[in-house]
């Protein structure tokens, strides 16, 4: 049997690899590794196959390593994590949503590919294999409703200090918990719950971060979206240890201090700030004029300052 990580790992460089080079390294047969091409197929690889040169993948990949994310966590961080490293799941967010007790203060999963990403307001989320990065965090919570105000914006203010940590680039947050880059998405946050309103919740907080994902694997996205790409100034690897590092950080300081510990990192990130916007399903329109202690968007409908709690936000066009 092909170990199918180690196969993709040996042609992660792009580079053609012969049948028989294949075979010697993983100690099978080379009927055994055309074979297993197929697996490479579902995982939406589809190698180029050439005779008397071998197998190739269509591009390199930069694998996630789990031992590399390991060491490349910040110390505070160091044993108090479980990794686990995946290659295909329907969605990582049910992945930890299905798992009972959690052997850790937080578990994180990450996949190479989600074969059912989920996105907001029963979105899907669009996850090519080893392109961009698919990450949950389970942990428990403890406290009634309350506890719970504002957590999904804290989580974009970690997504928002891992990008800017491993690249240039200058992005914000549209609330709730979108970050932007020059008008286009380029990572979304969807927080599900399960436990009882009353005593503790079991949370799963999942981030998807757009790096490497090419137009072809992106032309079922519906609206403007935006990658990383280049800016990436480490492997995929190191910003997963980096966005991991970043959220149980500012997890471990939502749980002791709550949401107002960011109010002021939250109003420097935002996108909405002094624009007039929309909220579709509720009508209301006005100009955004930040949030308040609960995590709901302010708006001056110029009849009075209205919290908003749900709903799709968008800038009106012409308005200014
Ligand atoms: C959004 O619509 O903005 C939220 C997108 C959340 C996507 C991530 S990818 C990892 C985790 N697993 C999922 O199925 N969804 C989240």
């Amino acid at each position: 049997m092909v170990d199918i990580r180690s196969l993709i790992s040996l042609l992660s460089d792009g580079q053609f690899h012969s049948g028989s080079d294949l075979g010697r390294e993983l100690g099978v047969s080379r009927t055994a590794i055309w074979k297993s091409l197929d697996r490479l197929e579902e995982l939406g690889l589809s190698p180029e196959s050439i005779k008397g040169k071998g197998y190739r993948l269509k591009h390199a990949l930069d694998l996630l390593e789990e031992q590399e994310i390991l060491d490349a966590l910040t110390s505070d961080c160091q044993g108090r994590v479980a990794l686990e490293v995946l290659l295909s799941v329907d969605s990582t967010n049910q992945y930890v949503l299905n798992k009972g007790g959690l052997e850790s203060e937080y578990h994180f999963v990450v996949a190479e590919r989600q074969l059912s990403g989920r996105g907001r307001r029963g979105r899907a989320w669009v996850s090519p294999f080893g392109s961009n990065l698919y990450l949950s965090a389970g942990f428990d919570l403890f406290g009634g409703v309350e506890a719970l105000a504002g957590l999904s914006l804290v989580v974009g203010i970690a997504v928002v200090r891992s990008i800017k940590a491993c690249t240039h680039l200058d992005v914000q947050l549209k609330w709730p918990n979108d970050v932007w880059l020059d008008g286009k998405k380029i990572a979304g946050i969807l927080v599900e719950l399960t436990g009882e309103a009353t005593t503790s919740w079991r949370v799963v907080v999942g981030v998807g971060v757009n790096i490497g994902m090419t137009n072809e694997e992106a032309k079922a996205i519906d609206q403007p979206w935006a990658a990383i790409g280049e800016s990436l100034n480490c492997s995929r690897s190191q910003y997963a240890a980096t966005l991991i590092s970043e959220l149980a950080n500012v997890l471990d300081r939502f749980k002791r201090d709550g949401l107002d510990a960011f109010m002021a990192e939250w109003e420097s990130l935002d996108l909405l700030a002094g624009e007039s916007i929309e909220v579709s399903g509720i009508n209301i329109s006005g100009v955004a004029c930040g949030i308040d202690e609960s995590g709901a968007l302010l708006v001056d409908t110029g009849e009075g300052v209205v919290p908003v709690n749900a709903g799709e936000v968008s800038v009106r066009p012409n308005a200014s």
